[in-house]
């Protein structure tokens, strides 16, 4: 998971920069591995892509001097999640960045489920890849297709990049690109570009404001969650629908009002079905973040709703005291499932918030290791009590086995262990970073057996049919969701390994075609995603 942002300023001789930075901090939740910025001024006489990024957090990578280096009204920003089993490398931080046709830097939330084949496809095209980064693949592609659009004007290399080409490129990287994918690009000269993938499961959206420093003029925020635009003082305006591209370009002097630099089309699909990631609601997307219509904080509610009558039907004559959650995440539903059960919520566990989660720790030493120096138990809340503690989610049990140990040394009589999100069995491969199933401490195992090895006197999950209707209570228009990782089943699973070797045919008969006739007479539009 990572965070992705994109800033324009109407005012081209104000600086980004900042405002990038802290939008970056505000999302630093959803990866602390690696950091960057790429910047650029959107007037003509200015040639310079700005660009810094490295290891670690964004307070760790940025200093006062690399930030004067960041000058332009316009820049896309990124925060890394580390992906296990590989190493971080600075290399494959983002923004990427690319020259040709033009100046270009992305920035990509999400996973591509065949990025063998775009990698292959890449190469092919006598471009080269420096990393095994899906991004970067994602960004050649793109830049391809964007150079075709070009070339198809026949001569005019100078004119200047218009949002039909930009819009044309976007769409044939959509229909090449599988997976789960959310995008921000800074296009030198131009502005920057959101997009999302058909089925919209990696969340982005656009706010704006009223320039303060350029009377009449309108800045346009991308980011994947609301809470870096609202801490930025923009409005937001809606999420960008699946298969939908927004370009957020400067206003040109004399513009119309109801034209002011936010261009959008549709490029996939109709828009309006959007199969949102579950564990965002679950736990990556702060509570405060408004997310495809629902807030994250009252879906998370509704979870403790839901999971309180679920204990409730399977635990009826269970005597629990206290309800205990694992800070933070766990926090909301937590509050709300105590208050459904007439139990006292306490806060058993004190967390020293200087330290990052543990879900986000690459080896499980390292994992291990950690919780006790991020949580501490109150003892008053457990001695002589039966304690019912909630977390968002299980994942290994590592985490959950310490906590319950934690819990009976601290003095509990029983302990109960409920997650607000369903088992989790599967592996998910659009971005969420989760071990290998068998690492899993649900896989394969029933609750029982679960309990077993968390050494905890039961354990219940919530189902995942009430974990969607958590979500959809607060916004009744989403009817699917992106919840492999409980059910198994996956919504993008159509890699087709035909599709490139015939898209490579069709590239050469396209080749020979376009020396004769125009572009767009020909260009077949391959089926859809
Ligand atoms: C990303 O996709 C690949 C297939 O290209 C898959 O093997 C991998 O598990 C996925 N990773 C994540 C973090 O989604």
């Amino acid at each position: 998971m990572c965070a992705i942002l994109a800033l324009l300023l109407a005012d081209t001789t104000s600086h980004c920069r900042q405002a990038i930075f802290d939008g970056l901090t505000v999302l630093q939740h959803r990866g602390q591995d690696a950091a960057g910025i790429v910047t650029s001024r959107t007037t003509e006489d200015s040639t310079q892509l700005n660009q810094h990024k490295g290891l670690g957090m964004v307070r760790d990578v940025f200093t006062q001097g690399e930030m004067l280096k960041l000058e332009g009204n316009c820049g896309i920003g990124h925060c890394r999640y580390p992906t296990a089993g590989r190493t971080s490398s600075p290399e494959e931080a983002q923004p990427m960045y690319n020259n040709y046709p033009c100046g270009l830097a992305l920035a990509h939330n999400g996973n591509l489920t065949n990025k063998n084949q775009l990698q292959d496809h890449v190469r092919g095209l006598h471009r080269h890849l420096n990393t095994q980064s899906d991004s970067e693949a994602l960004l050649n592609v793109f830049a391809e297709e964007l150079r075709l659009q070009l070339d198809s004007r026949g001569g005019q290399r100078t004119a200047k990049i218009e949002p039909e080409h930009i819009f044309a490129a976007v769409k044939r990287t959509m229909e090449l690109c599988r997976g789960g994918y959310a995008v921000v690009m800074l296009i030198h000269d131009v502005g920057v570009l959101a997009f999302r993938d058909p089925w919209g499961i990696r969340p982005i959206m656009v706010g704006s404001r009223k320039s303060q420093t350029l009377e009449g003029g309108i800045d346009y925020v991308f980011s994947s969650e609301s809470v870096a635009s609202d801490t930025l003082g923009f409005d937001m305006l809606r999420d960008v629908r699946p298969g939908e591209c927004m370009l957020a370009v400067p206003m040109k002097p004399n513009q119309p009002r109801e034209d002011l630099g936010l261009i959008s089309k549709q490029l996939v699909g109709d828009g309006n079905t959007v199969v949102p990631c579950l564990f965002e609601y679950v736990y990556f997307a702060r509570p405060d973040s408004i997310m495809n219509g629902v807030s994250v904080y009252e879906s998370r509610l509704q979870m403790g709703e839901k999971l309180a009558d679920k204990i409730m039907r399977e635990h009826p004559n269970e005597k629990i005291d206290v309800v205990i959650p694992i800070p933070d995440t766990s926090r909301t539903s937590a509050l709300a499932l105590a208050h459904r059960m007439g139990i006292p919520y306490r806060e058993g566990f004190i967390k020293n918030r200087y330290i990052g989660r543990t879900f986000i720790m690459p080896e499980q030493s390292q994992r291990k290791k950690n919780v006790r120096l991020k949580l501490n138990t109150v003892r008053a809340e457990f001695e002589g009590l039966n304690v019912l503690l909630v977390d968002d989610s299980i994942v290994r049990g590592t985490t959950s086995t310490q906590l319950v140990s934690m819990a009976r040394d601290a003095g509990a009589n029983k302990v109960f262990f409920c997650s607000a999100a369903p088992e989790i069995r599967h592996p998910n491969i659009y971005g969420i970073d989760l071990p290998t199933a068998s690492e899993l401490v649900a896989f394969d195992r029933t609750s029982d057996e679960i309990a077993e090895v968390l050494k905890c006197d039961w354990v219940l999950f919530q189902d995942l049919d009430d974990l969607e209707e958590a979500v959809r209570a607060i916004n009744p228009e989403l009817k699917t969701f992106e919840g492999s990782t409980f059910s198994g089943s996956y919504v993008t699973n159509d890699v087709d390994v035909n599709y490139f070797s015939s898209l490579a045919e069709e590239r050469n008969d396209f080749a020979k075609l376009t020396r004769e006739q125009s572009v767009q007479s020909v260009r077949s539009t391959p089926s859809q995603v």
